[in-house]
């Protein structure tokens, strides 16, 4: 964070989940709390059930079909983004049914002024909520949580990092892996140089930095075919 840091526009998240402290919680902390009390971003998080209607404050309900499990039901949800919405919102709705999280879509979710995140739960949404309301349905990986909101609070730390003034040093978005798509970073190492035997490669103290950045370069291409063949094409 730039020390004094004014930020030029600030970005509104709110969080629509039954549980928001799991999504508040790690976004108190660090780069994100900070990024929050220089006006970077704004973050808030409601729970559903406060627009429930009936006394016992439902907000699920069986299949209609028949199947296993409960679904939200679809009137709460319809009044919390009715209240929350304004013109330029964009509804995003944390689902295992969405596409891919990737760093992509965080650099273009990171120019949107206001995201309302909606977060899942039970067997999920009931889907006239999807066809009337959402305008992006977003997983963050193959696999499948207890509810959208640790996937809405992974979701905003990806973004929230990407706005200008969030991190100190600005350099750091260029190097990370995915910011070439393709390529994951290079292993890297701080000192001691000979730590229990094992020993920095002596190239990164060389000060020799052409050699350097090829060797960067190589290290990169292997880990990439090592863990992640897939982004080299190969699957
Ligand atoms: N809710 C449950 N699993 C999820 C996932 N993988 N991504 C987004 N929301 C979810």
């Amino acid at each position: 964070m730039i020390r004094g840091y004014k930020a030029a526009r600030t970005m509104r998240i709110d969080i629509l989940t039954l549980f928001p402290e799991i999504a508040l919680a790690p976004l108190g902390e660090s780069i994100i709390k900070r990024a929050q009390a220089a006006g970077i971003v704004e973050i808030h998080a409601h729970n559903i059930r406060d627009w429930a209607t009936d006394k016992h404050r439902r907000t699920d309900d069986t299949l209609c079909g028949g199947g296993q499990g409960m679904l939200m039901l679809p009137g709460p949800i319809f009044d919390a983004i009715e209240a929350l919405r304004r013109p330029e919102s964009k509804v995003v709705l944390m689902t295992p049914q969405g596409r891919v999280f990737k760093q992509a879509v965080a650099r273009e979710l990171s120019q949107e002024t206001h995201l309302i995140l909606l977060c899942g739960h039970y067997e999920g949404v009931d889907h006239r909520v999807i066809e009337q309301l959402v305008d992006l349905e977003l997983s963050i990986g193959d696999y499948v949580l207890t509810n959208g909101a640790i996937a809405a609070a992974v979701v905003t730390d990806a973004i929230v990092r990407l706005l200008p003034g969030a991190l100190g040093d600005e350099r750091s978005h260029q190097d990370e892996s995915f910011s070439d798509p393709n390529l994951l970073e290079a292993p890297a190492y701080t000192r001691p140089t000979n730590f229990r035997g094992m020993k920095v490669p002596d190239v990164l103290i060389s000060g020799h930095h052409a050699k350097i950045e090829a060797w960067k370069k190589e290290q990169a291409l292997e880990r990439t075919r090592r863990n992640r063949p897939d982004l080299l094409g190969g699957g």
